[in-house]
């Protein structure tokens, strides 16, 4: 017999807007990737971010904004997260497991989409730490192949280890069975390290301002006639960034007032 206390079947379903949690896999000890169940009415533009989380001990949602890493095709969710020790949710993030449920709300929203830019030949993506989310979602869209003829990709992190999530990315890239000949030779990778040892080393804002980057891939520096600019990082990158852009003669541009940069902060628990 069924005790008279059994919840009713929707109970089950404690979390509102839950997702199930696919796969997960730690990059270093400070940072790890998962993957979701996908709302089949989810629609986002590729560079958008979604505010997920966990229920708190309080009963309440604790939700944060996340950069959704996954191509508007992909029938999951990604996402690549800090972890911080002491942080209220990324210290409970970082231990979900496949079939573990998250919270997700699909209302995604943001400034680094297509829409946000004139038409140009050029697109560069600027990213330090976690702020590679977006562009790994952008870097895995056809649309970002059919806008521009060359995409270059520069991250910087302290660490080498760090920079792994997108370099794996990244190589995948001319292989995969969906994208794989759309980007050919159209993307360029130029990852930086600030603390290590690396094949290249230093900031993006120095090594645009000194010309370093120009030279060592072989591309004219950055105008305004050409060159589009995505920027997600720290606050102070940013800001760096901006100056740096506007430099050129860039100017920033928004959903409502396209131009030739965009920015977002990446998102910390
Ligand atoms: P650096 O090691 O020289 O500070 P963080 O972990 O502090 O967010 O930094 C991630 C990466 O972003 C590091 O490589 C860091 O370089 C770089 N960075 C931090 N602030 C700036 C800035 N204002 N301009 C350019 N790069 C920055």
């Amino acid at each position: 017999a069924i005790p008279a206390d059994t919840p009713p079947a929707a109970a089950h379903k404690a979390l509102p807007d839950a997702q199930t949690v696919t796969s997960v896999r730690h990059w270093t000890d400070r940072l790890f990737s998962f993957r979701v169940t996908r709302p089949r009415s989810l629609r986002f533009r590729s560079g958008e971010f979604v505010m997920i989380g966990l229920m708190g001990d309080n009963g309440k949602p604790l939700l944060r904004a996340y950069s959704i890493a996954s191509p508007a095709w992909d029938e999951e969710l990604e996402f690549y997260s800090i972890k911080v020790p002491d942080g209220p949710l990324t210290s409970k993030l970082q231990h979900i497991q496949p079939g573990d449920e998250i919270i997700l709300r699909p209302k995604p929203v943001g400034t680094l989409v297509h829409d946000a830019l004139l038409p140009g030949t050029r697109l560069w993506l600027f990213a330090t730490g976690t702020g590679i989310a977006p562009f790994a979602s952008l870097m895995r869209d056809p649309e970002t192949y059919e806008r521009y003829d060359q995409i270059i990709m520069m991250h910087a992190c302290r660490e080498a280890a760090e920079l792994e999530y997108g370099r794996e990315l990244i190589e995948s890239l001319p292989e995969d069975p969906l994208i794989g000949e759309m980007v050919g030779d159209k993307l360029k990778y130029y990852p930086t390290t600030t603390q290590d040892d690396f094949a290249h080393k230093g900031r993006i804002t120095d090594n645009l301002t000194s010309g370093k980057v120009f030279a060592d891939l072989g591309l004219p520096p950055i105008t305004p006639g050409a060159d589009r600019g995505m920027v997600c990082g720290s606050l102070g990158f940013n800001t760096d960034m901006k100056a740096v852009l506007e430099g050129f003669g860039l100017r920033e541009g928004a959903n409502s007032d396209p131009a030739e940069y965009v920015v977002e902060k990446a998102f910390v628990g």
